[in-house]
């Protein structure tokens, strides 16, 4: 778009990371187009001086992206590439066992989510995607079975406890 041009939206729905849970040293786990939404957590854990980690997965070295914007902010950064030509080969959790940390936040698809789910050891947040009619919590087309009942990812949500997740 250029400047200047008129957007129709609707903003601020749903809910958000909670900083408060992130103990001193949180984990931001990142897949494709779920890297953006964790830039502005990590500075927000970053300005709070926390000591962040983040890993980074893509399919290959040609789609890294936000790598050195989240290294400028001071955070750790750890990248994967299934097919192995930049960082760790494999996926986003092929890079967790060397890291120390006590808690993370993670965003990417729903595979990706899962596979994080079973193998981090710490509670954590997920922020998932879902197919939306309203957007506002009115037509319940995107509800989700959790431990504490259903919840509509776009008001609820999207952001779910580790501990409240049935996949
Ligand atoms: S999209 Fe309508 S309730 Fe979530």
């Amino acid at each position: 778009m250029k400047a200047g041009e008129k957007l129709d939206v609707l903003v601020g729905l749903g809910n958000g990371y909670n900083l408060e849970n992130s103990g001193n040293k949180p984990l931001l786990i990142g897949g494709g187009v779920g890297v953006p939404p964790l830039y502005n957590l990590c500075k927000k854990l970053r300005a709070e001086g926390k000591e962040v980690s983040v890993i980074l997965g893509f399919n290959s070295k040609l789609e890294v992206f936000y790598k050195e914007e989240f290294e400028k902010l001071g955070a750790s950064v750890f990248v994967t590439t299934v097919d192995g030509s930049e960082g760790v080969k494999g996926f986003v959790t092929n890079a967790l066992d060397n890291i120390d940390y006590t808690y993370f936040y993670t965003c990417g698809p729903e595979p990706m989510l899962k596979a994080v789910y079973n193998a981090t050891k710490t509670g954590g947040e997920f922020s998932f995607e879902e197919r939306m009619g309203c957007g506002f919590g009115a037509c319940m087309g995107c509800s989700c079975k959790t431990k504490y009942g259903n919840k509509r990812i776009c008001k609820d949500g999207p952001v779910l406890l580790k501990e409240e997740i049935i996949w």
